[in-house]
C-alpha cells in the first residue's frame, strides 16, 4: 500500500518506520525542511531502541521517504495518516490547530478514494471536524476519516508497533474498515484483535485506556504510602493484588508519580471532556492532585530525615533525569521536580543520565542549572555527595555493588523513587535506603525521631 504520515514527531516517525518495514510504501511529511533533511540523510532525531535499523533499513530499499511537499504524497496515498502534535491547550483540552489545518488543505489533494486516519490522540468528537473541512473541498465518495489511536510507549515504540496487544479502528464505513484491516493484519498474526468500532468509541478508548493505567498506579502509589505510615512493604503487597487475574501484574509499581508526555495530558483532556459534558469525573481529580504530590514526596522524605528543610551545604547526586528508563523524553519528569524543589532548599545537584542530560538542561530552570553539574558516568555523580537520589529505574543502575556506593559517597544515603535494590542487602552494608512504601533502612534513631 502507499501511505502518507503527515507529521514526523514521535508517533509519525515509528509509525511510518514501521509501515514500510513491512512492505509498504511510506512518504512521510513535515514541514520543518531542516528536520526532513537530517531524516534524509539517515539520522533518527529520537532515541526509541530498535528504530534507527529499521529506519535504515526502509531509507536503503527505498519504501521509506520524506518530504515537504504534502501535495504529491497525498496524491499518491491510500491513506493518509494525520500523526500530528496536539499539544494542551490553556484550558486543558487539546490544541487541534495543527490537525485541522492540515484537514483544511487535504480535500482539494484527493483524486482517488483515501482513507484519512487520526493517530494522534485527539478529544472525542474530532474525527466529525476532520470530517467536515475535508468535505469543505472534497466529494464526500472520495474519502472517509478514521480513527486508529497508538498505544505506544516510549522506549518500546517499535515492539508495540510492530507487535500490538490490539488494533483499534473507529469507523462507520466498511471500505474504509477492511482497507485498515489488511493494513494492519500482518502485525497481528499471532492472533490479537483487529477492533473495529464507531469512530467516537474509539477515539475515547485511548483516553480510557492512559486514564486507567494512570490511576492503576496512583492507586499503588496511595497505597504505598499507606505501608511507610503502618509499618508494611509495598512490594509484598504488589505481589499480593497482583496475581489475581483481575487485577493483573503491570503496572503496580509504586514509585514518585507517572510522567511523559501521555499520562498526564491524557488525564487532564478526559477530565476536561468529562466536565463540558456536564460530568464530574471525580476519580481523575485525585489522581492528577495525587500525582503531583507524589512527584515530590521524595523530598518530604528528605526533609524529615535531616530534620531541616534546609539544605545549604548539601550535594545530591540524581541518578535518572528522563520521565522512565530507554527514552530521553523528560516532559512530565519527575527528576525535574524534584531538581526544582532541592535547588531551592539551597543544595547543589550532580545530575546522571544516560540519555537525557541533553534534553533535561533544555528543560529545567536557570536556577537549577546554576546550581547543578553534569556527569556522564554513573560513579561520577556519587563523588562526596551527601545522599543519593534515584528518580529513572534505568537498568544499570540496577546491579552497582554496594562497594561503590560506600566508596565514593560522603555518607552513604540513598533515596530511591524506584524501589531498585533488596532491603535486606542495603541493610547488611550499612546504607541508610529509604524507598517508596518499604520500611526505612539504617535510619539512625535520632534522625527517625526527628522525622516525626
Ligand atoms: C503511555 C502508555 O503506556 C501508552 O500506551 C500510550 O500510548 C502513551 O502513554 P509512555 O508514556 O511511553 O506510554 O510510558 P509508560 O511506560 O506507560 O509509563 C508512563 C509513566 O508511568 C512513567 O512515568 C512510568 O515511570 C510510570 N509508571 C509505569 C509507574 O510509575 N509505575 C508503573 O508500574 C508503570
Amino acid at each position: 500500500m502507499k501511505i502518507a504520515v503527515i507529521g514526523t514527531g514521535y508517533v509519525g516517525l515509528v509509525s511510518g518506520t514501521c509501515f514500510a518495514d513491512s512492505g509498504n510504501y511510506v512518504t512521510c511529511v513535515d514541514i520543518d525542511e531542516q528536520k526532513v533533511e537530517q531524516l534524509r540523510d539517515g539520522e533518527v532525531p529520537i532515541y526509541e531502541p530498535g528504530l534507527e535499523a529499521i529506519f535504515s533499513r526502509g531509507i536503503r530499499e527505498g519504501r521509506l521517504t520524506f518530504t515537504t511537499k504534502m501535495k504529491k504524497a497525498v496524491k499518491e496515498a491510500d491513506i493518509v495518516f494525520l500523526c500530528l502534535p496536539t499539544p494542551p491547550g490553556g484550558d486543558g483540552q487539546a490544541d487541534l490547530s495543527a490537525v485541522m489545518k492540515v484537514a483544511g488543505q487535504l480535500g482539494s489533494l484527493l483524486e482517488d478514494y483515501t482513507v484519512i486516519v487520526n493517530k494522534s490522540t485527539v478529544p472525542v468528537g474530532t474525527g466529525d471536524r476532520v470530517h467536515e473541512a475535508v468535505a469543505d473541498n472534497a466529494d464526500e465518495q472520495l474519502f472517509d476519516v478514521v480513527s486508529n489511536p497508538e498505544f505506544l510507549r516510549e522506549g518500546a515504540a517499535v515492539d508495540d508497533f510492530m507487535y500490538p496487544e490490539r488494533v483499534v479502528i473507529g469507523t462507520e464505513s466498511e471500505r474504509a474498515a477492511e482497507i485498515m484491516t489488511t493494513l494492519y493484519e500482518p502485525f497481528v498474526r499471532s492472533g490479537n484483535p483487529i477492533i473495529v468500532m464507531d469512530r467516537r468509541s474509539s477515539e475515547l478508548t485511548k483516553y480510557a485506556a492512559n486514564a486507567m493505567l494512570a490511576t492503576k498506579i496512583t492507586f499503588m502509589n496511595e497505597i504505598a504510602n499507606i505501608c511507610e505510615r503502618v509499618g508494611a512493604n509495598v512490594d509484598n503487597v504488589r505481589r499480593g493484588v497482583g496475581t489475581d487475574s483481575r487485577i493483573g501484574k503491570r503496572f503496580l509499581f509504586a514509585g514518585i508519580g507517572y510522567g511523559g508526555s501521555c499520562f498526564p495530558k491524557d488525564v487532564q483532556a478526559i477530565h476536561y471532556t468529562a466536565g463540558q459534558n456536564g460530568y464530574d469525573f471525580k476519580i481523575l481529580d485525585s489522581v492528577m492532585k495525587v500525582n503531583e504530590a507524589q512527584k515530590v514526596s521524595i523530598v518530604d522524605k528528605m526533609e524529615k530525615y535531616y530534620g531541616t528543610d534546609d539544605f545549604e551545604g548539601k550535594t545530591f547526586g540524581m541518578w535518572g533525569l528522563s520521565f522512565k528508563p530507554e527514552t530521553d523524553d523528560i516532559r512530565e519528569a519527575p527528576a525535574l521536580y524534584i531538581a526544582e524543589e532541592l535547588v531551592k532548599r539551597g543544595a547543589k545537584l550532580i545530575g546522571y543520565d544516560p540519555e537525557a542530560i541533553g534534553t533535561f538542561r533544555q528543560a529545567t530552570s536557570q536556577a537549577v542549572l546554576d546550581k547543578m553539574e553534569f556527569v556522564h558516568d554513573q560513579q561520577d555523580a556519587l563523588e562526596d555527595i551527601d545522599a543519593l537520589i534515584i528518580c529513572t529505574e534505568w537498568n544499570e543502575f540496577r546491579r552497582p555493588t554496594v562497594d561503590r556506593f560506600q566508596d565514593h559517597m560522603k555518607q552513604p544515603v540513598i533515596f530511591d523513587g524506584r524501589n531498585l535494590y533488596d532491603l535486606d542487602r542495603a541493610r547488611k552494608a550499612g546504607i541508610t535506603y529509604i524507598s517508596v512504601g518499604r520500611p526505612a533502612v539504617n535510619v539512625p534513631e535520632l534522625k527517625a525521631k526527628a522525622a516525626e
